[in-house]
């Protein structure tokens, strides 16, 4: 069935995040930056983000510039008070997977997604976690839908030999061996991933396992996409953005899109702009004044994300190191970071007053400025794929602790590829973390400044006027406006 009844000169696009943090913010950045260039621009988002969103941020005056941007919501098919974070992340995507896609039909065909001159949507992007529904809805209606892949593109490369890597590390584990080895199927990988490195779904008892067969399946689905959106940039990953062609021939690599955004604001205002908040908890920005007094690179700015939590014992020692590293340090604790089994807050007084003398502890700070405030000398990161790109174009060294999903090979590859900082990976140890931020901070601190400053410069260079994500950008809209691609 073909839906649009009425012929549109001007393309609406619909937006569609899996509803969490690190998927919503990149996609509403996207989101801007169509509206920018003209196009019109529904964004679908769950009722429960939309909520947080109106709730923590300027969300309705930041788009009421662009009349015909519609925010729309969707239930996500969780109760209200369903955990979102931690393992329960996969609630969200096994949700949606099973109960969106007649609603999502219901909602494009009655022409809800659209406006005024644009009533119906006349291209999709959608989140490639979403697998095969949102594809199914789109070519039922002739709808061009395209994936856009929140994660890097190393990452997503590794999802498509999911089975094989799955099946060898669950044979590995049986036999208790060696989590350094090296695992020799991933193609471009061979000589550095280790078993170690390997994306958290792998580590599972059997192939049956939900989250693996979800994962699985997604990947495979975005094959069927009219193309591949990813949030990064040529010089950093073009090589294995090369080796995803095999799988999806068209793709825009469009980041980092923070910085695109913010250039392409600042290019219209001719003004320095601040970035945009697409946050889900309430900012404090106490911590910019707490820096503004720091001497210049001398705080490690400590944050693993929206979706980490971790155990009472974790948290210690992480701190203890941090301490003991007798380095200054800024610290963003979730109310919701730590695991509901360790509600017990309490810690010992030494590091409390060790915190008092020499740290700052918010519960969300705003990464972005936090980042490019000039004492904030390295970040002690989740590795994110967000988080990454910030700290990148930020020019800030990390030290990695990775918790699940694509956080492991982003983490390998800051350390070993791209030599952006140290991979303390699946380790929690107050004195590996000690070591590893006097590494980052002092000891080895040169030869990471050359580095990191280096990479900053091409990320800023890909989004500027003539770069490699500035002109694929304009593909894109310009692909959209002739409904070719
Ligand atoms: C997740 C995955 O970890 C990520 O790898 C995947 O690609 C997207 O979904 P999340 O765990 O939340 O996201 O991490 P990350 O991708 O780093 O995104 C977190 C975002 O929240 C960043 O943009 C960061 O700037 C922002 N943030 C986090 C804040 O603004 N303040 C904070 O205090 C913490």
């Amino acid at each position: 069935m073909e839906m649009n009844q009425r012929p549109q000169t001007i393309p609406r696009v619909l937006i569609f995040p899996m509803p969490a943090q690190g998927h919503v913010s990149p996609m509403l950045k996207l989101a801007e930056l169509l509206a920018m260039s003209g196009l019109h621009v529904t964004f679908l988002n769950s009722d429960h983000i939309h909520n947080r969103l109106i709730k923590y941020t300027d969300m309705e005056t930041r788009f009421s510039k662009y009349p015909e941007f519609l925010f729309r919501t969707i239930w996500d098919g969780l109760e209200e008070d369903h955990p979102r974070t931690g393992e329960s992340v996969w609630d969200i995507i096994f949700s949606m997977n099973e109960k969106t896609k007649p609603v999502l039909r219901e909602m494009l065909v009655s022409g809800q997604l659209g406006s005024g001159a644009t009533p119906y949507v006349t291209y999709m992007i959608t989140d490639g976690l979403f697998g095969g529904f949102t594809l199914d809805v789109a070519e039922e209606l002739g709808i061009p839908c395209v994936h856009f892949r929140t994660t890097s593109s190393c990452c997503f490369w590794s999802y498509f030999f999911f089975p094989l890597l799955a099946q060898t590390l669950i044979n590995y584990l049986h036999r208790n061996e060696d989590m350094d080895r090296l695992v020799t199927s991933v193609p471009g990988m061979e000589s550095f991933l280790r078993f170690r490195d390997l994306p958290s779904m792998c580590r599972v008892s059997d192939t049956t396992n939900k989250s693996f067969q979800m994962i699985s399946q997604v990947t495979n689905q975005t094959r069927r996409a009219r193309a591949l959106i990813l949030n990064t940039f040529d010089d950093l990953e073009g090589s294995f953005v090369n080796r995803l062609i095999e799988f999806c021939p068209n793709i825009y690599t469009i980041g980092p899109l923070h910085a695109h955004l913010n250039h392409r604001q600042a290019q219209n205002s001719k003004t320095s702009t601040y970035p945009s908040s697409n946050n889900l908890y309430d900012i404090d920005r106490s911590c910019l004044t707490w820096l503004d007094s720091q001497p210049p690179n001398s705080v490690i700015y400590v944050s693993f994300g929206s979706i980490v939590v971790m155990t009472k014992s974790e948290l210690i020692e992480l701190w203890y190191g941090l301490v003991n590293s007798k380095q200054r340090f800024l610290w963003v604790m979730r109310p919701d970071m730590l695991m509901a089994e360790d509600g017990d807050r309490s810690v010992p007084a030494e590091l409390e007053d060790a915190t008092r003398e020499r740290g700052f502890i918010v519960s969300y700070a705003p990464q972005e400025q936090v980042l490019a405030h000039s004492a904030v000398g390295g970040f002690l990161t989740h590795s994110g794929w967000n988080s990454t790109l910030e700290s990148i174009v930020a020019g800030v060294p990390m030290i990695c602790w990775p918790y699940f999903a694509d956080q492991q090979i982003n983490s390998r590859f800051v350390s070993e590829v791209w030599k952006l900082g140290l991979d303390m990976k699946d380790v929690s140890d107050r004195k590996v973390v000690e070591m590893m931020v006097n590494d980052l901070m002092v000891e080895r601190r040169e030869e990471f400044v050359k580095s990191t400053a280096e990479m900053a410069r091409l990320a800023k260079m890909c989004v500027n006027e003539g770069g490699s994500s500035y002109c694929n950008l304009e593909k894109l809209v310009e692909d959209m406006r002739c409904g070719t691609k």
